[in-house]
């Protein structure tokens, strides 16, 4: 998704402004561009594709300039192309902008009968105008506060103005800013791992912040105009786990770490000399909470799927989940003794946020499971619990995915054990079956070799269908998902037993069918939907554990997973899946690290 980056300094700023935004391609994006001040004028370059091709054309039409803004776009309003990637610029004015002008239309209108003539189709390119607009009759704060007046939906700005040749101004309303402090120069970016590589000093700007920036200081001002002090956060520096070492691209690296990551997060949660989980300062009592409500998108929502499965089995109390983009449009009947979850890897999503928006509003109580801990949806949160996975760069979530479900899975033994609804017993053998969960994952890696050769039978498909019952649902989902993101295919995650129920009709010779089918309470019925499936012609890819041996002549390969308990199983059967999607991709020569029309961080509605 669309990424911001802006440099005040002393010395020519181009290079560093390319090499941040590389920091943010894992976001997602087609097309990028740069603007700088040079000799007094504005100097913007923009191209389609990559950052590189940016850089190709600054090598060879170099842009000086001690400030500047750069972009990445991921196209909403109009086409990926030269003309509507970013920055928009006006002789006066130049902005970059992340997020939707929901009345852009109108506005454009009103800026034509006044004679302007706009450039490109993006949404854009009326604040470049209305700006410049007022920049003719009022002075710099009053021009970019009627322009911010008249914008609705929700943006994150970087400006630079031609008659202002020492500064870079930020805006926020709805999608994520910060400024980062360094040495003799200060930056704007949308995104603090973009920051990091230049500075671990920076400040969040709040919704309806302006900041502006000299390369030695920055000035904040809030929604009312009143000059504000901000508090300046030191970021930790966890920069060594965003490399691939020696991984081709980011999602195998992440893949195969996952049994250091998990390792890494219950080390975090559970006491090893206490045998017991650290989790206090609940914002509401346990032993009164009336409902779990568990909110995320994509992946994240997946794993609330599988925590709703999980909790209903340890809790006596309603567990619901939600899609945050339905959750925030609907009537919620709030009530003060449920507990609202939200669950997101980057902390930003748009609608995540937008719900967590609604809850607080509402007055209820909210948890946050983020991978990001310095983000908004982290910062908004009554009770932040972090999944410890380290950077995530891959835009198809794999290690955030399984850090998500350990959280709360932990979340879920520690809020049951409160209410006394597993006895001390179970508590003391699920923390300690949990340790041994990251050597179940390594092992479980061990199929790599397997699930390559049974990938190859997934090129010429047409479509997938993902089967599970119980626990192996959500799963199924998610497998569903990480083929779609990844291999373009069309992939469908399914109840094994509501097949019959409709789709058993897609069933043809040939089309491949995954059947989760671990060793639990469902294990035959699950079975016999695949002999349902088999006899239809479906080519199945059974996935069960080492213990069972299904004989079945017509079962094109069997893959087995480590036993485990029943609990901890849906994070061994995640593994193959994940690394089946990967496998397709990359016998395809998909570009892993960044499927087509997708984004890492969904900072739009
Ligand atoms: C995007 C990503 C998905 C991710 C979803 C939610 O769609 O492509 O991989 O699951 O956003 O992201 P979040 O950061 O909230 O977990």
């Amino acid at each position: 998704m669309c990424g911001i980056i802006g440099i005040v300094s002393n010395k020519p700023v181009t290079s560093n402004i390319i090499q941040s935004l590389k920091k943010l391609e894992y976001r997602g994006y087609d097309s990028a561009g740069i603007a700088t001040i040079v000799n007094g004028n504005i100097d913007e370059k923009k191209c389609t594709g990559r950052v590189d091709n940016l850089e190709k054309i600054l090598f060879k039409y170099p842009s000086a300039g001690f400030l500047g803004i750069g972009h990445v776009r991921w196209a909403t309003h109009g086409i990926p192309s030269q003309i509507n990637a970013h920055p928009h610029s006006s002789d006066e004015v130049s902005v970059v902008h992340n997020g939707i002008i929901e009345n852009s239309n109108q506005l454009k209108k009103d800026l034509e009968k006044k004679g302007y003539k706009f450039k490109s189709q993006t949404d854009t390119e009326v604040i470049t105008v209305l700006l410049t607009d007022f920049l003719k009759h009022f002075d710099l704060i009053s021009s970019i506060n009627k322009t911010l007046k008249k914008l609705n939906g929700s943006f994150a700005l970087g400006i630079l103005i031609k008659k202002h040749k020492d500064i870079v101004v930020g805006a926020r309303r709805g999608s994520p800013l910060a400024v980062g402090y360094g040495p003799e120069e200060n930056y704007l970016g949308s995104d603090s791992y973009a920051l990091k590589s230049m500075t671990n000093r920076i400040t969040y700007l709040d919704d309806g912040d302006v900041c502006i920036l000299t390369n030695s200081k920055i000035e904040f001002y809030n929604s009312k105009n009143q000059k504000v002090n901000k508090k300046v956060l030191t970021l930790s520096n966890d920069k060594n786990t965003a490399e691939k070492g020696d991984y081709k691209d980011f999602m195998s690296k992440e893949i195969n770490e996952q049994h250091i990551t998990t390792k890494t997060c219950i080390k975090e949660y559970v006491d090893q000399l206490r045998q017991d989980i650290n989790l206090y300062s609940f914002p509401i009592k346990p032993e009164n909470i009336k409902k779990i409500i568990l909110i995320g998108c994509g992946t994240a929502y997946h794993s609330c799927f599988m925590a709703k499965y999980w909790f209903e089995e340890m809790m006596s109390i309603p567990i619901e989940i939600d899609i945050a983009s339905e959750f925030r449009y609907r009537k919620i009947k709030f009530d003060k003794k449920n507990l609202y979850v939200f669950v997101s890897q980057s902390g930003e999503t748009a609608d995540t946020f937008a719900a967590l928006d609604l809850c607080k509003k509402n007055n209820v109580k909210t948890c946050s499971i983020v991978n990001a801990v310095e983000s908004s949806i982290a910062r908004h949160s009554d009770f932040v619990l972090p999944i410890h996975a380290g950077p995530e760069i891959g835009v198809a979530s794999t290690k955030a995915f399984v850090g998500q479900m350990l959280v709360l899975y932990i979340l879920g033994i520690k809020i049951s054990e409160i209410r006394k609804e597993i006895s001390k017993e179970n508590y003391l053998k699920k923390i300690n079956e949990l340790k041994q969960l990251p050597d179940l994952i390594k092992l479980t890696l061990k199929c790599q070799d397997k699930i390559q050769i049974i990938a190859k039978d997934f090129l010429n498909a047409k479509g997938v269908m993902f089967l599970g019952r119980g626990f192996s649902f959500p799963i199924a989902l998610e497998g569903a998902l990480k083929l779609k993101e990844l291999s373009y295919l069309h992939a469908e995650g399914y109840p094994a037993g509501e097949m019959k129920h409709g789709p058993l009709a897609l069933i043809e010779e040939g089309l491949p069918v995954i059947i989760l089918a671990p060793k639990d309470r469902y294990f035959e019925k699950t079975i016999s939907n695949m002999q349902e499936v088999i006899a239809r012609g479906g080519k199945v890819i059974l996935i069960t554990n080492e213990n069972r041996n299904v004989i079945s002549e017509n079962v094109r390969f069997t893959l087995k997973i480590p036993n485990a308990d029943e609990y901890l199983t849906p994070f061994l059967m995640t593994i193959p899946l994940q690394l089946l999607a990967y496998h397709v991709a990359s016998l395809k020569n998909y570009d892993i690290d960044k499927p087509r029309n997708l984004a890492k961080s969904v900072t739009v509605e």
